[in-house]
């Protein structure tokens, strides 16, 4: 029996520099999660709590249960598969008391498990594409992410992309962070920032696929 559930849905997009795809995740690239889930050094951005390495059963049952219900993507830059980032219905109880019940509040995590990757702009670029389809594709209504304080391209990928820092949580000590920042951005807000980057709101969303 499969572990990922996998869907139908490929994004296209990048700059002259990097061909960036965001293909569906399945089994087969089980290696790669294996390999950016055992590397210490990734996890320590990725987790609050200190985590070395998650052995193969754990990412089997991380990436087995969330994409039961989620969309989860391999990102591929230039041929290479470097990570992975996942639009997920909100799974906070507190947070998803802050929004009607009729409101969809996803969030989206992600990862480039591939060190050599970081920091040249592609976190920014494929998390853009993810935020496109969200609210071009999926009509979610907000999406409400987060990082800790001490993540800084995180926080920047998310600033880069038009969200609101709106409020900091303060984390129970000892923890690596000190306080979970949590960052919203309305289709209504995402309107507004298409149009002060003077990306066309009418012309049709070209990194997106759905493949037959
Ligand atoms: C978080 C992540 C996806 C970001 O993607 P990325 O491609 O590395 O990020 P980008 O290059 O698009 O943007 C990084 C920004 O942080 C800035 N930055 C990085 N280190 C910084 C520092 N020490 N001080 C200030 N700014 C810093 C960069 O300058 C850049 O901002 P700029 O474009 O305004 O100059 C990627 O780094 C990653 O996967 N890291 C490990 C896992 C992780 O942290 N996941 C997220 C958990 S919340």
């Amino acid at each position: 029996m499969g572990i990922i559930k996998s869907h139908d849905i490929t994004l296209y997009g990048g700059n002259d520099a990097y061909q960036i795809i965001l293909r569906p995740l399945s089994d087969e690239h089980l290696p790669y999660l294996y390999k950016w889930n055992s590397d210490p050094e990734v996890l320590y951005w990725t987790e609050g709590d200190d985590v070395g390495s998650y052995p193969p059963e754990v990412v089997q049952e991380i990436y087995g249960g969330i994409s039961q219900n989620n969309l989860c993507f391999l990102v591929e830059v230039n041929g290479r598969a470097i990570g992975d980032c996942w639009l997920q219905k909100m799974n906070l109880p507190n947070v998803r008391e802050m929004y009607a019940d009729s409101t969809d509040v996803r969030r989206i995590d992600m990862m480039i498990g591939e060190k050599n990757y970081w920091g040249k702009g592609i976190g920014t670029l494929f998390i853009g594409m993810l935020v496109k389809y969200a609210f071009e594709c999926e009509q979610v209504d907000i999406l409400h992410c987060f990082c800790e304080d001490y993540n800084i391209r995180s926080r920047r990928v998310w600033e880069k992309n038009g969200f609101t820092l709106i409020f900091k949580e303060e984390i129970p000590q000892p923890h690596k962070g000190k306080l979970q920042y949590h960052w919203k951005l309305t289709k209504d807000e995402y309107d507004e920032h298409r149009f002060a980057h003077n990306d066309a709101i009418c012309s049709p969303p070209k990194t997106i696929c759905r493949e037959a």
